[in-house]
């Protein structure tokens, strides 16, 4: 497999450890992953050395904090006090790694924190390249990443997500493109998986009838093209603002699987739809402040989107100034109809074959 591209058709998240403090969003959906992630490293296949647990598009950290613990207590307590575990972070070239390397020392919830023989490394490159030696992972965990395509060739002239474009022609290309990064992503982590790994997988799904996105990424592509019958972005702009994102069901998810029991000698072991809850409801729903409801969802909203889109703006423009103003018009849209933003997420997990 050569060591080069295909790279990544998005970019890294808001930076400056922005991310970090707006993903609650993913943080609910990577809760309700934690009984099959702890079932994953209470069963996985050990040998004698170090354990190998590798964070696939881990962004800055935070996020990884809670899983990479389960997977160090439970691992722990099968292989002893003093067998290493290696916890391998990988994400973009661009991503604010140095915002994880702070996190891992001072976040509250570092899992570095009282561990001992625990050994983090990160890795800045796409992984839709080999990022590891044959067989040298145990366990592999990626949440909220594989829903961005490798590409970001795909033009929608009717959205912002390329994934919500019911043009036919951007439909079946997204369909395409996801299909062929999602088995690439398994061939290449079936060669790094050893004999007996699990891998799990969470990402942004959806079902035939729908993403649960509908309403904040509607009003964002609203706020786009206002921006543009305003005079701030030019038609050729416009044409250009698509994230590259696609969104699989999970017949799409299931496809490689179908024709045999096992895929690159991978076997789906589960798989399911979650409907995220909406970590900002509940509080909205006592105070019925809209406007800290708003900016909690503009703000996750901008820590994910914020810089693939200001990639997209015209070079001698002035980028930050149009984002900001952009989810600032996000922030007041979202604020006239607050309502629960509820993303259906893909639960995956797989085991290599023995
Ligand atoms: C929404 S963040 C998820 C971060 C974290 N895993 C979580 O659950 O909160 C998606 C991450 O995937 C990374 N990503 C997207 N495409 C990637 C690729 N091809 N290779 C590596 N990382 C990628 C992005 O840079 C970003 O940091």
């Amino acid at each position: 497999m050569s060591n080069n591209p295909p790279q990544s058709g998005s970019a890294a998240m808001e930076g400056g450890g922005f991310y970090n403090r707006h993903s609650a969003m993913q943080a609910t959906g990577i809760a309700a992953l934690l009984s099959l992630w702890e079932d994953a490293c209470r069963t996985v296949d050990l040998g004698q050395g170090p354990a190998t647990i590798v964070d696939f598009g881990s962004s800055q950290g935070r996020n990884s904090m809670t899983p990479m613990r389960v997977a160090i207590d439970t691992l722990r307590a099968r292989l002893g006090p003093s067998v290493p575990i290696e916890i391998v972070h990988t994400d973009l070239p661009s991503n604010d790694f140095p915002a994880l390397f702070e996190a891992l020392v001072s976040d509250p919830n570092s899992y570095m924190i009282g561990a001992s023989d625990v050994f983090p490394f990160a890795i800045g490159r796409s992984y839709f390249t080999p990022l590891l030696p044959p067989q040298r992972m145990h366990l592999g965990w990626t949440t909220w990443a594989l829903q961005w395509m490798s590409s970001s060739a795909i033009k929608a002239h009717d959205h912002i997500l390329a994934g919500m474009s019911v043009l036919p022609s951007v439909v079946s290309a997204v369909a395409k493109q996801q299909a062929g990064d999602w088995e690439c992503f398994l061939k290449l982590r079936s060669v790094e998986m050893r004999p007996g790994a699990k891998l799990i997988a969470g990402f942004t799904a959806r079902t035939a009838a729908g993403t649960g996105w509908e309403w904040p990424l509607g009003e964002l592509w609203s706020a786009v093209v206002e921006m543009g019958e305003d005079g701030l972005f030019s038609e050729e702009e416009l044409n250009q603002l698509t994230i590259p994102i696609g969104l699989r069901t999970l017949e799409d998810i299931k496809a490689p699987f179908v024709q045999s029991e096992y895929f690159a000698d991978l076997h789906l072991e589960h798989l399911d739809l979650i409907n995220v809850s909406d970590p900002f409801w509940e509080e909205f729903e006592r105070s019925g402040d809209k406007a800290t409801f708003a900016k909690h969802h503009a703000d996750m909203m901008r820590a994910w989107s914020g810089p693939v889109i200001a990639s997209l703006i015209a070079e001698r423009r002035k980028r930050t100034e149009l984002v900001n103003e952009l989810f600032s018009r996000l922030e007041s849209r979202l604020s006239e109809n607050p309502r629960p933003h509820q993303p259906y997420m893909a639960a995956v997990v797989l085991s290599k074959r023995r």
